[in-house]
């Protein structure tokens, strides 16, 4: 055998057990050889939150969290964010090399051309409250979009596999425009083709019968670069759900919106609004220090602080701090922009932070850009959510594709009572307070 094997002695029976190194790293099943008793079912890791547990190969993207490195197919995320598109980006990910110009002509043009709804799933959209939450209306009717396309449900065909994709990737932006509508009882305003993908988005968020909704060049611009930064993030909580819903065959419309809905939590794609809300409730500079007590005392949290995998800056986070400043050229400055860097000072000189390593992450920013773009908080969990999808079907691909890839299903180490037998009504004795 090479060097590339890990010897482990268990101490309960003195064995010795060689488990083979691939890529750095040893196979959990390698570890059910490991036994007391032959019959017993042989070890597993324990892993909550899968902290410690790779649940795939993957060449998308690649970040080191530690120096706080970002690569889409490997290429850095400043490179792309300053000198590609939203969609260009989109193709790198989704088919694995940047686009020639004409491919991208093209891929464009595709795109653009799918970016239509059909109108059952307009009328199922009017069926929601009028103050239901835009998220939560993406979500729904993503999954309604499976209804729609049922040939979706043949995911082992790639030709049909690429035009849902396709779909998916186009109708989200016309989806939340249209639930962000909804709320104000705006008529939808239908797509148009010929302007660019984030363009088109705003036109179908802000158009008003007449006088027509006219883009900033620059704000398109800056929601181009911030699709870009929140195309894919690797094995986050979302993607983990789309190849978890996905593995067990399910469409990719459904497998969308399971992902979008954990994308929807407040420690996830949730956490922008949560930011906005907590700058607005610290108010001034002058609150920040006290504010910062209240966190290291454990009463809140730091909103847009703190990553999984980033014990440094994350590099999306340097990237929104330009962009902010772009837009506050045209927007004038937002008087939040002033709170969140007295917050981002004091936290990053203070011990509790520091010996945390918990710097800004991408939600930190966002927020605030997006809001003085004209966003309104409810819709921006929607904003990541609309450039995830590429992401999310690019794992969901690369999932499809790989032979080792089985239904996803952890094990558990079962806490509960061993067997005990059925106990009549009358022999019940109460375990809750009724009164
Ligand atoms: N504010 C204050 N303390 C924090 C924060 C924070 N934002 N984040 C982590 N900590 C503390 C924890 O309390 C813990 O302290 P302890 O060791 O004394 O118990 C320590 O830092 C380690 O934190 P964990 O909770 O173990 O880190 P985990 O990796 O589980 O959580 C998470 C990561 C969920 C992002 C967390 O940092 C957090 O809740 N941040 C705020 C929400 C947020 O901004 N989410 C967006 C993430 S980016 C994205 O999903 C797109």
């Amino acid at each position: 055998m090479s060097d590339n094997r890990l010897t482990i002695t268990d101490h309960r029976t003195g064995a010795q057990y060689e488990v083979p190194i691939v890529d750095g790293n040893i196979r959990a099943t390698d570890l059910r050889k490991i036994k007391v008793q032959p019959d017993e079912f042989g070890m597993m890791t324990y892993d909550p939150a899968y902290l410690n547990t790779a649940s795939c190969r993957s060449a998308i993207t690649f970040i080191d969290g530690d120096i706080g490195i970002l690569r889409y197919r490997g290429y850095p995320i400043e490179e792309l964010a300053e000198k590609c598109s939203f969609l260009e980006v989109a193709w790198l990910l989704m088919r694995g090399e940047l686009p020639t110009k004409i491919e991208l002509e093209c891929w464009e043009q595709r795109v653009m051309r799918h970016c239509m709804i059909h109108e059952t799933s307009k009328k199922f959209l009017e069926g929601f409250r009028y103050n239901a939450h835009p998220m939560t209306m993406l979500i729904s009717t993503t999954a309604a979009l499976s209804t729609v396309y049922p040939e979706a449900k043949d995911i082992h065909d790639p030709v049909n596999r690429e035009r849902q994709s396709v779909r998916l990737l186009a109708k989200m932006p016309t989806i939340a425009a249209y639930s962000y509508r909804h709320a104000f009882g705006l008529p939808y305003i239908y797509p148009d083709k010929t302007k660019s993908f984030t363009a088109n988005f705003m036109h179908m968020l802000w158009s008003m019968v007449e006088p027509k909704f006219i883009d900033d060049p620059t704000i398109a611009r800056v929601l181009d670069i911030l699709f870009i930064l929140h195309a894919d993030h690797e094995q986050n909580c979302s993607t983990a759900t789309m190849r978890q819903v996905g593995s067990s065959q399910a469409d990719p419309y459904l497998s969308v919106a399971a992902a979008a809905a954990a994308l929807s939590g407040p420690l996830h794609g949730g956490a922008n609004e949560a930011v906005l809300i907590m700058l607005d409730e610290i108010g001034t500079k002058a609150n920040v220090p006290a504010y910062i007590e209240k966190v290291k005392k454990g009463e809140v949290k730091l909103m847009g602080f703190g990553h999984r995998v980033y014990k440094n800056y994350d590099p999306r986070a340097r990237i929104i701090k330009w962009a902010a400043d772009e837009v506050f050229k045209i927007t004038g400055v937002n008087h939040r922009i002033e709170v969140a860097l007295e917050l981002e000072r004091i936290a990053l000189q203070d011990e509790y932070f520091v010996g945390r390593k918990l710097y800004p992450n991408v939600d930190f920013y966002s927020g605030i850009i997006y809001q003085a773009m004209g966003f309104r908080p409810d819709l921006f969990t929607v904003l990541f959510a609309i450039p995830r999808v590429v992401g999310w079907l690019a794992q969901w691909e690369e999932m499809i594709t790989d032979k080792e890839q089985k239904i996803a299903r952890p094990r558990q180490v079962y806490t509960g009572y061993d067997e005990r037998h059925f106990i009549p009504m009358e022999d019940r004795k109460p375990t809750t307070d009724l009164g």
